[in-house]
């Protein structure tokens, strides 16, 4: 069926064999009250419960009620099925201590150290507008009205616990997270999503994705760090670039999808070969580049429009998920930063970062339980 089970020991949306559509949400939250805010965790478990079972997010639902009051759901996913909708909720740095330095729900000494701010990279021309956040939300689902019906009415629900800071729609997944998927291609025309940790590596998973309660914070054990960057492609220039040149920059063939020099998508890169350019991205993001690291890498494609200069303002939704951005996502883009020669045609315009917590047990249980 499409539709994937919200309880379990981890979070649906990490692993689940990633969706067609996205649509992803930061909020701020402005009450001071700690209670509050837990009821408002309380009350969305209960409405992504419903959401991701293809029902409405209110028990009564959008057209039951009376007349007098709104509805407790807005109506636009009547008739629509689940979808493979999953709702997947993460806590900001600023959750535990504010821009400030204010802890104002009594969480400072919560905080992991996982959790620790990213450091500007170079090149980086981040907008704080549309970055950080003190919770989010993705919504992954395989019919765009599915994902955007659950953000609208967990934000009609926060209503005077949580302002929206900043969301973002992406189309197209750029990766595959499960073997039985064919790998997506993103923006550039590559394939993406072939080296990338899946469902099935169980070792793997637990060596990089999923946090332990060694780590440090026993709150987190079975949850995951979510790093997302917003990277605008700079699609106009790469399509008057040489495909051999594509393909050098990427250190993959545009067709096959395979290692320069080797003949299948799924054969290993050779990187004692000088077949695959020192800049080329596959090289400088490939775990023997970086002490072993892998990454659950789960984008979305976007194109917000245009921008005024007669250029697509499209991209990829960066999203990455590990045990440890300190050791994974940092090491990672900071080697691309420095030399990757595809950062020509990139840019990074908003970034953030989100202790994701382990899944909802059953309907006795809420997002976060065991960090408050
Ligand atoms: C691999 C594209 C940004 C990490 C790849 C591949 C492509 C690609 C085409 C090869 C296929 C695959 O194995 O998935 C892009 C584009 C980006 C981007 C277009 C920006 C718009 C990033 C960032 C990171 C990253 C920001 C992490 C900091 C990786 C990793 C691999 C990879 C870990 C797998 C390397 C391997 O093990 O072979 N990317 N990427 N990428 N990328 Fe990116």
């Amino acid at each position: 069926t499409d539709q994937v089970p919200f309880y379990g020991p981890v979070q649906a949306g990490i692993v689940t064999p990633a969706q067609d559509r996205l649509h992803f949400v930061a909020f701020d939250v402005i009450t001071t009250s700690r209670d509050r805010l837990i009821q408002l965790l309380e009350d969305w478990t209960a409405a992504a419960a419903r959401m991701t079972a293809g029902r409405d997010a209110g028990e009564i639902g959008a057209t039951a009620g009376i007349l007098e009051a709104p509805p407790d759901d807005t109506g636009e996913a009547i008739g629509l099925p689940a979808a493979g909708l999953t709702l997947t909720i993460g806590f900001g740095p600023t959750l535990f201590r504010d821009a400030t330095g204010k802890d104002r729900f009594g969480l400072a000494a919560r905080k992991p150290a996982a959790l620790a701010d990213l450091p500007h990279f170079p090149g980086d021309t981040i907008d704080a507008t549309i970055s950080g956040g003190d919770i989010c939300v993705q919504a992954c689902a395989n019919d765009p009205q599915v994902a955007v019906h659950a953000i609208r009415n967990l934000a009609r629900i926060g209503m005077g616990v949580v302002s929206v800071r900043w969301s973002q729609l992406g189309f197209g997944r750029t990766s595959s997270t499960s073997t039985a998927q064919a790998t997506p291609r993103n923006l550039f025309g590559f394939k993406d999503g072939t080296a990338n940790l899946k469902a099935e590596e169980t070792d793997l998973l637990r060596q990089h994705l999923w946090a332990a309660a060694d780590d440090g914070s026993d709150w987190m054990a079975g949850g995951s760090y979510l790093v997302t960057r917003k990277i605008r492609m700079m699609i106009e220039t790469w399509d008057r670039t040489s495909l051999g040149e594509q393909e050098d920059i990427v250190g993959r063939t545009k067709g096959e999808g395979a290692p320069i020099g080797q003949g299948k998508e799924f054969d290993e890169p050779d990187l004692t070969s000088t077949s695959i350019r020192p800049d080329a991205h596959v090289r400088l993001a490939h775990p023997t580049s970086n002490s072993g690291a892998h990454l659950l890498r789960r984008g979305y494609n976007f194109v917000d429009g245009s921008d005024g200069l007669g250029r697509l303002n499209a991209g990829l939704f960066f999203i990455a998920y590990q045990r440890d951005p300190r050791t994974h996502f940092v090491p990672i883009q900071l080697n691309l930063a420095r030399h990757d020669a595809m950062n020509e045609y990139l840019r990074h315009v908003s970034s953030g970062l989100f202790a994701c917590p382990p899944g909802v047990s059953g309907p006795d249980d809420f997002w976060g339980r065991a960090l408050f």
